[in-house]
């Protein structure tokens, strides 16, 4: 018999087998509740735009009229425009890497440069190797393309090699196809861990050896808060590395304007799998970059968000050391994120509904690994709430985190489920910011 679809979708059964991976993620389902305004939510990754003064943005809106003209309303190239890319180079300089503006590629916002990659290298069943966590999007993308991921421990100086190589030389046994190692080495997303400049050294060297592609990906390396993060795998390795940056974290994200450094064979494709996309990155946001770049004091900028971002860093870790001092967590030197560590038998997944209730939300660890692992984690983001906020909303998480030991103490002392009722103080009215 042929599938007839469901009540709710009468076209069910005509989708590709690639969309199984197509699950709202965590994060998404969140955004809905979280964006409520008396929710403090430390869910998402929205960078701080209002740090941005408008007047910047303004000016370089006009400029790229004049300048561009009908230029910036027309389809461009693939590959993107020369003048961004000349300014994408001294960007990356600041992390140590050279490369040529031969070798760039503008994307819509490195998101889709993570699926142009994926496009191009991933057959159904091809392995990718992930850091565990992983940013939940890149592994939606693995997903809908139909890889499976492998994941990888971190420790407190990021991907761990023995681990790495350990892995490969097991898929390799096992008859597997790696296509590629994706990581976020630095400030990572959700970890905020970075990777040392010694095991970035080792883990390319492990990759050549196997003949590995790595794809690193960096969209918060130059919002570092005590001193800068090593420089990129990129600025060691050129032919084994795909580079991923972005505007969004350093500017805005909603210029969607982010781009791909690839050794040169790979750039090639990389612009006919744009062009077959997109046909062209948007002229128009290039062009009012471009703008920005040339006349902004573009550095001083991210300083600014820098200090933002530190200062509501200090406030998540104070919070945390005040209100759950029994938990563990990361201490990032730049980036979004904290990870924090939950008691054995927690699970943050089901916690979430209670904490939403009293009006906190945060994102459950098990967004950020494939094979549903990460119960006893969740991320923590610093980088919208304000400090005042972030504090309320640790607090609130502490109510939520103690509630549930406590119930768990409950249960445990009076045996089976069904005997217990929730007290008033458990199940309690959500907080107020008053
Ligand atoms: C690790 C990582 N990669 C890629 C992206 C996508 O960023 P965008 O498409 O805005 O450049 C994000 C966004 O949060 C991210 O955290």
């Amino acid at each position: 018999m042929t599938n007839q679809g469901t009540n709710l979708d009468p076209w069910y059964s005509h989708y590709a087998d690639r969309t199984a991976g197509l699950a709202a993620s965590e994060v998404r389902a969140l955004f809905a509740v979280a964006s409520r305004p008396e929710v403090v939510s430390l869910a998402g990754g929205m960078p701080f735009v209002s740090a941005l003064p408008q007047d910047l943005i303004a000016g370089a809106f006009e400029r790229t009229m004049r300048d561009f003209g009908p230029m910036a309303l027309q389809y461009g190239s693939g590959q993107g425009m020369p003048a961004l890319r000349e300014h994408i180079l001294d960007v990356m300089a600041l992390e140590g890497i050279r490369g040529s503006v031969d070798d760039v590629v503008v994307t819509t916002g490195s998101q889709h440069a993570l699926e142009l990659v994926t496009k191009l290298f991933i057959n159904p069943g091809d392995v990718v190797i992930a850091e565990a966590p992983s940013y939940v999007t890149a592994l939606t993308v693995f997903k809908s393309y139909q890889a499976t991921v492998s994941h990888v421990v971190i420790d407190e100086f990021g991907l761990v090699p023995e681990a790495l190589e350990e892995r490969i030389l097991a898929l390799k046994a096992e008859g597997r196809t790696i296509k590629f190692l994706y990581t976020v080495p630095t400030f990572g997303n959700p970890s905020g861990v970075t990777m040392s400049w010694e095991r970035r050294v080792r883990v390319l060297e492990i990759c050549r050896a196997h003949g590995i592609l790595v794809l690193e990906d960096n969209p918060y390396g130059l919002l570092y808060f005590d001193q800068p993060a090593p420089h990129a795998m990129r600025s060691v390795e050129e032919d084994g590395v795909i580079y991923l940056g972005t505007f969004s974290k350093t500017l805005a994200p909603g210029f969607r304007l982010g781009w791909a450094l690839a050794p040169h064979a790979i750039r090639e494709k990389l612009i006919l799998a744009n062009e077959a996309a997109v046909l062209s990155p948007s002229s128009f946001t290039q062009g009012l970059v471009s703008e920005y770049l040339s006349a902004a004091d573009w550095r001083g900028q991210i300083d600014t968000f820098r200090g933002v971002y530190r200062e509501r860093r200090d406030a998540m870790l104070t919070a945390l050391d005040d209100y759950l001092p029994d938990l563990s967590w990361t201490n990032p030197n730049g980036g979004f994120y904290v990870w924090v560590t939950l008691p054995e038998n927690l699970d943050s997944k089901s916690m979430l509904p209670r904490a939403v209730k009293e009006l906190v939300a945060y994102t459950p660890g098990t967004a950020f690994f494939a094979d549903g692992s990460g119960r006893t984690a969740l991320r923590l983001s610093f980088c919208y709430p304000t400090p005042e906020f972030i504090r309320e909303g640790i607090r609130r998480l502490s109510t939520v985190v103690n509630g549930e030991l406590e119930l768990l103490s409950t249960f445990s002392q009076t045996g089976p489920l069904e005997t217990v009722r929730p007290t008033e103080k458990i199940i309690s009215p959500p907080a107020n910011l008053g």
